[in-house]
């Protein structure tokens, strides 16, 4: 029996598009769903100021397939020398809607980050007192510290004092994977939101380590425990105003995700919407997924809900997506569940 929801169109609170050939060949797949996307700054080199974020507003725009309507949100790369007044005048004219914090060395592209929050507090400063979200890579970078356990760590040793201490700024903790995570968001009051990608709602290590490495599963942060995979169910179906969707759909060409230093990140913009319908209706929250995908991230960043719809049905047999997207840069493997998924984004 085909079974069908419509929901507003929903947006993707954490994306990377790359640049080039791989932007031109991985926007399509996030365009014909998503009405947004926060659009992540780790390019080589990253996107530290106001005018590198204009310049690549203007590349994403310019890749758009004829026709799509699909409207990027810039983000900064904070760094050390990251200048207040250049964050500030991004936001105020409307370009910037986040600034990223990468601990240096935690994950892609993110050896230009931050060593020592001290010496980035004017710039943290500045962006309460506008009103302007970091978004958090949430894991520390001491190699004392085992991977699985980084992101709690992060939370006790940084994030809660850097709240402490400047409790009016916003701040998105992104991808949390761990039920550490998704408690502290819950409890953190109306200054901090979460997001949590498809991906980690699917799968928790065993998946990426039993029976064989399955590169396409490997990602940062990493994916965690059964009970962490749960309590991150629990927090997205849950339909509470501080979680919401960010892919963090991450493309790399099939030759370095297959590799003997093989890159983190999966790549779920595909897919990403006929996935978590099927985790929602597991659960029994098809009714919670336009909260999560649709209506909960707009509401942390200020911005109206998409006013379109997309359709989703269900159908009698599975459904299939391309095994890869063919880009002038290379193939990249499309997250694939493991499962038989029944559901469908229809236009
Ligand atoms: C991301 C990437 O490849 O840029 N990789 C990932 O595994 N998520 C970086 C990030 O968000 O950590
Ligand atoms: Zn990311």
């Amino acid at each position: 029996m085909t079974q069908e929801i419509t929901l507003r169109r929903p947006d993707d609170w954490h994306l990377h598009l790359r640049d080039g050939a791989m932007l031109q060949g991985v926007l399509p797949e996030t365009a014909r769903h998503f009405a947004r996307a926060i659009i992540m700054p780790n390019l080589v080199p990253p996107v530290v100021t106001g005018a590198q974020a204009a310049q690549y507003r203007d590349r994403i725009l310019a890749a758009l397939p004829e026709g799509a309507s699909f409207q990027p949100l810039m983000t900064l790369y904070l760094t050390e020398s990251t200048d207040a007044e250049d964050v500030a005048a991004a936001h105020a004219s409307g370009l910037v809607k986040a600034v990223k914090l990468y601990p240096a060395g935690a994950t892609t592209n993110s050896h230009g980050g931050v060593h020592d929050v001290d010496k980035v507090m004017p710039v943290l400063e500045k962006m309460a007192q506008i009103g302007l979200p970091l978004c958090v890579h949430g894991e520390v970078t001491d190699p004392q510290v085992d991977i699985f356990d980084r992101e709690a760590v992060f939370i006790d040793t940084v994030l809660d004092p850097l709240r402490r201490r400047l409790p009016s700024l916003r701040v998105v903790m992104e991808h949390i994977t761990t039920q550490d995570g998704a408690d502290y968001a819950r409890d953190g009051g109306p200054n901090l939101g979460a997001t949590i990608t498809t991906h980690h709602l699917i799968i928790n290590r065993n998946h990426m380590l039993v029976g064989g490495i399955k590169p396409h599963y490997y990602c940062l942060p990493v994916a965690k425990r059964e009970k962490h995979r749960l309590a991150l169910r629990a927090a997205a179906t849950s339909g509470a105003g501080r979680y919401f969707l960010g892919t963090d759909s991450a493309p790399h060409v099939d030759a370095l995700k297959e590799h003997a230093c093989g890159c983190a990140g999966c790549f779920t913009a595909t897919n990403t919407m006929a996935l978590l319908a099927h985790v929602f209706e597991e659960d029994g929250a098809l009714d919670r997924l336009e909260d999560f995908a649709s209506l909960n991230g707009p509401a942390f960043y200020g911005l109206p809900a998409n006013e379109a719809c997309i359709r989703l049905v269900k159908h009698d047999s599975p459904q299939h997506w391309p095994e890869k997207i063919f880009t002038e840069a290379g193939p990249v493997t499309v997250f694939n569940p493991g499962y038989p998924v029944h559901w469908s984004v229809e236009a």
